[in-house]
């Protein structure tokens, strides 16, 4: 596996593969856990070339101390980046992403972008876009690979993909979740062995009953000590983030 820092060595190695190897990209801000895996292992029997790109993208925070307490774990991403045989780990620098600084962003007005996620974090969803529009005009794949955990986020990237008429195949991958359902994030490992119980308590609250009414599961999560952010049915999907023990988490499942 070859790491790559630098915009211009990067193309070189690209430009050095044959025209028509199958090139899969997944975008990562590292971290990296079983989900992120699943995402490595789909990329990696559907491509020719694996690609998976580390950057905790500082545009799409809202919160400066959300942004500097990202976990930064290179050195165990690399081993999981080894073990699902990538061949080329981008790792750029805030200067080689916005060598020009952020003037040139790309903005959504989508009506996707403007609820739940969207609403709660200001700004957030043209930091994304951004970035990742970076990522493909660096990475150049055939199919780019995203997690259905951040379903609005996959929706969005969709339409982008749509809007600026990108010729790359945008592939949603399914949540991988722990038994109790909770879907695996980075967040989960802030919780001691006592507040995590909560979390898998949610999980569990959102699969018991019907989707029909929203609030009594509401009712429910707040009952268990949960503070709800939002509980919404879009897409036909429900769409929830709730804050449990000041960690804030999300999920969405097809009902
Ligand atoms: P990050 O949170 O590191 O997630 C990278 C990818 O992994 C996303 O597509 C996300 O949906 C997926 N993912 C996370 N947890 C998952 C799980 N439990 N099961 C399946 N997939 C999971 O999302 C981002 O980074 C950034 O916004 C990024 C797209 C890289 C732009 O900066």
């Amino acid at each position: 596996m070859n790491s790559y820092e630098h915009y211009a060595d990067w193309l070189n190695a690209r430009n050095g593969l044959p025209k028509e190897t199958r090139i899969g990209l997944v975008p990562t801000m590292g971290a990296l856990h079983t989900g992120h895996k699943s995402l490595l292992e789909k990329a990696r029997r559907e491509n020719d070339f694996l690609v998976l790109s580390i950057f905790v993208n500082p545009t799409q925070f809202n919160d400066l101390n959300d942004y500097q307490h990202y976990p930064r774990t290179l050195e165990s991403d690399r081993r999981i980046a080894e073990e699902c045989n990538v061949d080329a780990l981008l790792i750029p620098s805030e200067k080689d992403m916005y060598p020009y600084g952020n003037d040139m962003p790309i903005i959504t007005h989508h009506p996707a972008s403007q609820i739940m996620e969207g609403k709660v974090r200001p700004g957030h969803f043209n930091g994304v876009l951004t970035v990742v529009m970076k990522l493909l005009q660096w990475a150049k794949p055939t199919c780019v690979y995203f997690g259905e955990k951040d379903f609005q986020q996959y929706l969005l990237i969709c339409e982008l993909v749509k809007n600026y008429f990108l010729d790359v195949e945008v592939i949603g991958c399914e949540t991988m979740r722990e038994a109790s359902g909770l879907p695996l994030s980075s967040r989960n490992q802030r919780f001691d062995s006592e507040q995590i119980k909560l979390a898998h308590r949610f999980a569990e609250l959102l699969r018991s009953g019907s989707y029909d009414d929203l609030a009594a599961i509401q009712q429910r999560l707040e009952a268990a000590g949960l503070i709800v952010e939002y509980l919404e049915k879009h897409f036909g999907r429900l769409f929830v983030a709730v804050e449990c023990h000041g960690i804030r988490l999300i999920d969405n499942f097809a009902v």
